[in-house]
C-alpha cells in the first residue's frame, strides 16, 4: 500500500485498561490512516473509546499492541524522550476541557508550545499573536483564561494546539462544553484549518462538527463500525488508497 501520503497511520490497534475482572479493551484492533490534509471525525457512544484512541494517535498512550506511525515514523516504540519531542514537534492537541495554565495568559498559554518545539521567544510571541488573531482574540491576549468565556477558551485552545504548526491537530471534544454560538465560533475556526489543508481528527458527538470533516468513522466497543465519506469521493486523490484495515 502507497501510505506516502498518510499523517497518521494505525494497524491492528489495541489499548486495554485495568486487570482481571475489570478488565476493558479500550481500543480492540484499530486500522486507519489519515492523509494529508484529510478531516477525520470520529464518532461514538461514551466509553467507546475515543480518547484513548486519539491518545495512542498522539503518542499520549502506548499501545497494548498494534502500532502507530507519524508521517511514516513509527512511533509506539519510541524511548518517552523521543516521544515527548515527537508530540512537541507534530502534534497539536486541544482537549475537551480546555487545560489552559491558569497562571498565564492567553498569548502565553499559546506560546508555550512555541517555545517548546524551538522557537525563539521573538518567534513564540508573533505567531502566538498571528494565531489569537485567527481565533478572533486579538484583544483578550492579556487576559487570563479566568477572565474568559468557556468558548474564548477553547478558541484560545485551539491556538495553542496549532503554535506548533503540528503536522496533525487532535481534538477531543472541542465543542462538549460549548454553547451554539461558541459552538460556530469553533467550528468556522476548524472549517478555516480545514481550507487551509491542516490534517484533523476531531472526536465529536456533534453532528455539525462531524459534517465539516471529510470522512467519519463511528466507533463502538473499541472497534470502528462505520466509515463515511462526507466530501463524495476520497479526499484530494489519496484517499482511493486509504482504508480501514479488516
Ligand atoms: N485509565 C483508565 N483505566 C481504566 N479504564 C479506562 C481508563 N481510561 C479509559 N478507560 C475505559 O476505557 C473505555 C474507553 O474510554 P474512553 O475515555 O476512550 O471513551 P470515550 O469514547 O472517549 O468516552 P466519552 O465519550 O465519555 O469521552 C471506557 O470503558 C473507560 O471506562
Ligand atoms: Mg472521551
Amino acid at each position: 500500500m502507497n501510505v506516502s501520503g498518510a499523517v497518521v497511520r494505525a494497524r491492528g490497534l489495541v489499548k486495554t485498561h485495568g486487570q482481571g475482572q475489570s478488565r476493558v479493551r479500550a481500543v480492540d484492533e484499530v486500522g486507519l490512516e489519515v492523509p494529508q490534509g484529510q478531516t477525520l471525525a470520529v464518532m461514538g457512544p461514551s466509553g467507546c473509546g475515543k480518547s484513548t484512541l486519539l491518545h495512542l494517535l498522539g503518542g499520549l498512550e502506548r499501545p497494548t499492541g498494534g502500532e502507530v506511525w507519524m508521517a511514516g515514523r513509527r512511533i509506539d516504540t519510541l524511548s518517552e524522550r523521543a516521544l515527548a519531542r515527537m508530540r512537541r514537534r507534530s502534534v497539536g492537541f486541544v482537549f475537551q476541557a480546555f487545560h489552559l495554565v491558569e497562571e498565564l495568559s492567553a498569548a502565553e498559554n499559546v506560546e508555550l508550545p512555541a517555545l517548546l518545539a524551538g522557537c525563539s521567544r521573538r518567534q513564540a510571541r508573533r505567531r502566538a499573536s498571528l494565531l489569537l488573531e485567527q481565533v478572533g482574540l486579538s484583544g483578550r491576549a492579556r487576559h487570563l483564561p479566568s477572565q474568559l468565556s468557556g468558548g474564548q477558551r477553547q478558541r484560545v485552545a485551539v491556538a495553542r494546539a496549532l503554535a506548533n504548526d503540528p503536522l496533525v491537530v487532535l481534538a477531543d471534544e472541542p465543542t462538549g462544553n460549548l454553547d451554539t454560538a461558541a459552538t460556530l465560533d469553533v467550528l468556522r475556526i476548524f472549517e478555516d484549518l480545514r481550507s487551509a489543508g491542516q490534517t484533523l481528527v476531531i472526536v465529536t458527538h456533534d453532528e455539525r462538527v462531524a459534517a465539516t470533516a471529510d470522512r467519519l468513522v463511528s466507533m463502538r466497543d473499541g472497534m470502528f463500525v462505520d466509515d463515511t465519506w462526507l466530501t463524495g469521493s476520497p479526499t484530494r486523490g489519496l484517499g482511493g488508497l486509504i482504508g480501514l484495515e479488516e
